[in-house]
Parts: C-alpha cells; structure tokens; sequence
C-alpha cells in the first residue's frame, strides 16, 4: 500500500475548515488528523510521501459538470480533445469534468454515447463522466434513457434554443421530463426561445446588423427568462426536478428563485464568463467580440451583480464552465460577416478554480462556498458523491493544494487550453494551484505537470442527490 501525507495545510471543505493533516492510502483519502491529535505527530513517519501544505489550502480536486470536449458545433469540433482538455482542467485544480455526449439526430443513444467513450477512453488526464444530449425525443431515445441510467449515465440535456440542430420542442420536453421522472434522472435545459431567437436573428441580419455584439441582443433577457419559466411548469407538470444550465440573466435567477420559493426541486448554475464578463466584450472592435460569443450570451454588466447574490442565497447551486473552445482563427471566423455562424462557446476549463478564489477575495462568497458551487454540489447534484467534491474518509484522493497568496496573470500565452486567445487575456487573481493529486496519482506538482493521458477513468455516477 502507498501512504501519503499532506501535512501542515489548511483543509477545506463546503462544511468545515480545520488544521489538519491528509492520510491518503493508495487512491483514497484514508483520515484526516487533527493537528492538535497526538496521531499527527506520527503521521508522516510511516508515508511514502510527504507534501508540506503550510501557509496553502487542502482542497477537495473541483468537479466542472459542463465540458464539450472534441465537440461538433457549427461545421466544426471544440478545440480541446479529451487529452489537451482534461489536462488543462488539471492545470487548474479539476480533477472529474462531466462532459456532453451527443445523440445525433437520426440515430440511437448508444451510438452517441459510444462515440464519447471511444473519444474519451485512454486520453484522460484526470476522471471523467458523460451527461447525454438528447437530440431527438422518440418512443426509442425514451426506452434508452432508462438503459443509460443503469450505466451511470444519469442526466440528460435537452434544448429549448438551436432549432434544427439541437432543439426540442414543448412535447418532446414534457416527454422526457415524464421519464426522468420515472426513472431518476435528472433533466439539463439550455433554456433559451430559439425559436424566437432565429426570427430576431434573421431580422437583424436583413437590416446589414452582422457584427458579434448583435448574438448578444438578438439572444434576449426575456427570451431566457421565458424560457426558464416555462422549463420550470413543464417539469412542476412532469413531476421532475429540474437543473437550468448556463443561467446569465438577472431575470432567469429571478424565475428560479420564484419556483425554489414554492419549494420545488428547481436547481440552477452559472459560469464565470457570466460573472466575470459582459457585453463589453462582445462589443469589442472589429470582429474581436467573436472570442466572447458563447450562448446563452454575455449579458450587461449589471446583471453580474444578481448572478453573484444567487450563489450566496444557493438559488444557484453550481459553477461549471461550459467549456467549449473555438480557436479565433479559422473556427470564431467563419462567423465573419454573419454572427449566426459563428461557433458558440468559450474557453474556460482551466480557469474556473481561481476566479472563484478571486471572488473569495473580493468578497462575493466564502471559502466554503466556494468548495461547495465548485466541489461539493456539483459532485453531489451529479451522483459523484461520495468519492468526488470532498476530502473524507473513503472519498477519491482528489486534492488540490492551492497557494492563496501566489498571484499570477491568465494569457493565451500560458495557458494549457488547445485555443489561441483566452477570454481572460492580461487578468490577473490571486490564488494558485500548486500540488494536484487524482485518486493519489500527482498530476500536477509544484507547478509541473507530471500526469499521463489515460490515468483519467470514466466515473459511473449514481442517481443524483438533491440537496435543500
Ligand atoms: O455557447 C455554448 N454554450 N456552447 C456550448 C453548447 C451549449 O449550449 O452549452
Ligand atoms: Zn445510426
Ligand atoms: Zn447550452
Ligand atoms: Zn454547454
């Protein structure tokens, strides 16, 4: 057996932080020792290993349940595969990202979920899992949905926005709401009217309104926030909970609020681009805003501010990032002249970590609650728990051992994403990642990175876990 210790570090989780030491004993946490136990002293003497933690945090590795790795979207892929992806997100302290597979319309589940293996397997840095896009509601998609669930594949995502590509309609919804209801699932919805959306985008088009910033106003507040609300009577009707993906209005808090109010299993999350960014940059000069065009979109800079109350009222649960890179050049330009075609997603994996310890920092939410929007529910809403999103014993030796005081400047020039610009060029947080462990495996060490593609395993998750 193989013992490492990480001694002399603060250890925090969503529900305590506490001065102790991390007994690891081969890929799971075997105890966590209080520094004024008499164990403590002992600890170390018998480990193979040793990393001192003093003055840095001992973290739970974060669990990011919104990735698109080697994704197909408007004529193209996203830019990371599954090797140059889940090694970024352990370059920033992920250690289990839950990707989309895809269902192709026209064909069956397993085919989609089998492709996603078949891109995943042997490639991983670090653990993952897949949520299924459903592309196509039908008697036979239904039937396999309940197949899915038996194989840990335990959430699906439908789509209110994309018609023609990804969109279903109101039935199809109800229908696949019905089912979750059945058998467990847990139902994701990009809740956007695409329908209406189209119509706007077309009219904007007619009017010679070509430019990036137009994606942002033609994919109206309203529009999602309608769609939010709608989602949310569908599922009361199906008798389904219900998690809303990718939230950036203030309006779309505003209806998940209103349902959690009435005590509905209604779960929401957001991404950092939303609380970081805004349609400033979507207006960047010449075709720039292109970097930023993502959906549902950036949103005025004032809409920031509820995003932010949401995670500290937990009317948001969860930060994930939608990770779904384009490169500028030759992917984000083949909207040039045309908005509509311009890939949709942003670059963000690596990143999400430290700008949530930025906003410990500039006081949004605690060093608990970050664990928890990062860690914790996200493992627990998604059936990772208990071996992901916390350091207990039995828990996956996931751990990240975070410098708080380190600084340093987030540029295309160092990140480890497979994308030529970074949303977050010249930035610079507080906060670093220095030692991250994947079931006892170093990945990262001392700010080197030490991991192996196939280390990473596909994580069957369990029913998900609805918390308060
Ligand atoms: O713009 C985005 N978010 N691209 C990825 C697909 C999606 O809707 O999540
Ligand atoms: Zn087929
Ligand atoms: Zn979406
Ligand atoms: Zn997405």
């Amino acid at each position: 057996m193989s013992r490492t210790v990480v001694q002399n570090g603060l250890v925090i989780t969503a529900t305590e932080e506490v001065e102790a030491d991390l007994l690891i004993e081969d890929e799971r946490v075997a105890a966590l020792v209080t520094r004024q136990s008499t164990l403590a002293r002992d600890l170390a003497a018998g480990a193979d290993r040793v990393i001192d933690a003093t003055g840095r945090y001992v973290i739970p590795g974060g669990v990011d349940v919104h990735t698109h790795l080697d994704f197909p979207f408007g004529g193209t892929f996203s830019s990371d595969t599954f090797e140059t992806g889940t090694r970024a997100a352990a370059w920033g302290g992920t250690t289990t990202l839950v990707d989309f597979a895809v269902q192709s319309r026209g064909h069956a589940l397993r085919e989609g979920l089998d492709a996603w293996h078949a891109k995943a397997a042997g490639r991983c840095a670090v653990d993952y899992a897949f949520h299924m896009i459903l592309s196509e509601v039908t008697e036979a998609s239904l039937k396999e949905m309940d197949q899915l669930v038996g194989e840990g594949i335990t959430s699906f995502k439908l789509f209110m926005a994309y018609p023609g590509v990804f969109y279903s309609d109101d039935g199809q919804i109800l229908r696949a709401m019905q089912r979750a209801a059945d058998n467990g699932a847990l139902v994701m919805m990009h809740a956007e009217n695409g329908i209406a959306i189209d119509v706007l985008a077309e009219q904007a088009l007619a009017r010679g309104e070509t430019d990036p910033r137009h994606h942002g106003e033609v994919r109206r507040v309203l529009l999602e926030a309608e769609a939010t609300h709608r989602a949310v009577q569908l599922a009361r009707v199906a008798g389904a909970p219900l998690y809303v993906v990718h939230v950036s209005a203030r309006e779309a808090v505003a209806e998940l609020a209103a349902a959690r109010d009435m005590g509905l299993p209604v779960f929401g999350e957001t991404c950092p681009q939303y609380l970081f960014l805004s349609t400033d940059n979507l207006a960047e000069p010449g075709f720039e805003g292109a970097k930023y065009v993502c959906s549902t979109p950036l949103r005025p800079r004032e809409h920031q501010a509820a995003l932010w109350r949401g995670l500290r009222t937990n009317d948001l649960q969860v930060v994930s990032t939608d990770h779904c890179p384009f490169c500028f050049r030759g992917q984000k330009e083949l909207g040039r002249g045309d908005f509509t075609r311009i890939p949709n997603g942003l670059p963000g994996v690596e990143h999400r970590m430290d700008l949530l310890h930025q906003a410990v920092v500039d006081g949004h939410i605690s060093r608990r609650r970050w664990i928890e929007i990062a860690c914790a529910t996200p493992a627990r809403m998604f059936g990772l728990h208990p071996k992901k999103g916390t350091l207990a014993p039995g828990a996956d030796a996931d751990v990240v051992v975070y410098d708080p005081t380190a600084t340093q400047t987030l540029s295309a020039a160092t990140h480890h994403m497979n994308v030529d610009y970074s949303v977050y060029e010249g930035r610079t947080v507080t906060g670093r990642v220095e030692t991250v462990l994947s079931r006892g495996a170093p990945v990262i060490e001392n700010g080197t990175y030490v991991g192996r593609a196939g280390h990473g395993s596909f994580v069957p998750r369990s029913l998900c876990q609805y918390l308060d």
